[in-house]
């Protein structure tokens, strides 16, 4: 069910950390990383030049900004967006049908754009994720962001070739912090999921290499 473009593979999200502080970890992590994110708290610290500097490093960077605003401004976003060289970029499909379909024609062509559904911290998911993750497709996106629970549903519904990105991810028995709706790199990896995001389960540990190898173990093995 892994869509043919990208196989399953974890996004480490550099989240907490300065821009030095998250190169130093991308680099510790070892040859294995080829995915990081980006997110609100990097990117308002250190800005666009994170994300050159971290494509220059070689990785494939998620840039995670959820742009969520009226269809002019998103589609200048996303712009603004691929001019950094970022090769996913997301906008909130709360943002409705005009708002994602300027966000796909701003598509730059070597990034693909894709929808937050519902976040993860909150309970609710089920049929509005279904919902919005078709609307995302009808308006020319190439995936969405759910919750590994819901990536078999939002494949069937959408198609194998339809991006399923899935952030809430931890190891058995880990905390959940502030998420709700979590599952572990197998459950989301059988469950069809395309990338699974990975913050603080590795970034947070006492040896975050060590956690990220065996996670990438454990979806080899699905
Ligand atoms: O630390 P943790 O693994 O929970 O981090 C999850 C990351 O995924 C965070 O950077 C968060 O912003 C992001 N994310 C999410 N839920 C979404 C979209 C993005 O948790 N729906």
């Amino acid at each position: 069910m892994t869509n043919e473009n990208f196989p399953a593979e974890i996004i480490v999200a550099l989240d907490c950390l300065t821009g030095e502080e998250s190169l130093r970890l991308a680099e510790d992590l070892g040859p294995g990383l080829s995915w990081v994110k980006v997110g609100l708290e990097l990117f308002t610290r250190e800005g666009p030049s994170i994300v050159r500097t971290l494509k220059a490093e070689g990785y494939h960077v998620f840039l995670d900004l959820k742009f969520h605003d009226i269809p002019a401004t998103v589609s200048g976003a996303v712009r603004a967006a691929g001019e950094t060289g970022a090769d996913l970029v997301n906008v909130h499909a709360a943002g409705g049908e005009a708002m994602l379909r300027s966000a796909c024609d701003a598509r730059p062509p070597h990034a693909r754009v894709i929808a937050v559904t519902v976040l993860t911290s909150e309970r609710a998911g089920g049929e509005v994720v279904v919902e919005r993750a078709l609307l995302a497709r009808e308006c020319g996106l190439d995936g969405v962001v759910c919750a590994a629970a819901e990536a078999a549903a939002v494949k069937r519904a959408c198609g194998a070739g339809f991006l399923c990105v899935t952030p809430g991810i931890r190891p058995a028995g880990g905390a959940r912090d502030d998420q709700a709706r979590v599952a572990t790199p197998a459950e989301a990896a059988a469950g069809g999921a395309d990338l699974l995001v990975v913050g603080r389960a590795i970034t947070r540990a006492p040896d975050p290499r060590a956690v990220f190898e065996r996670m990438q173990e454990e979806i080899r093995e699905v």
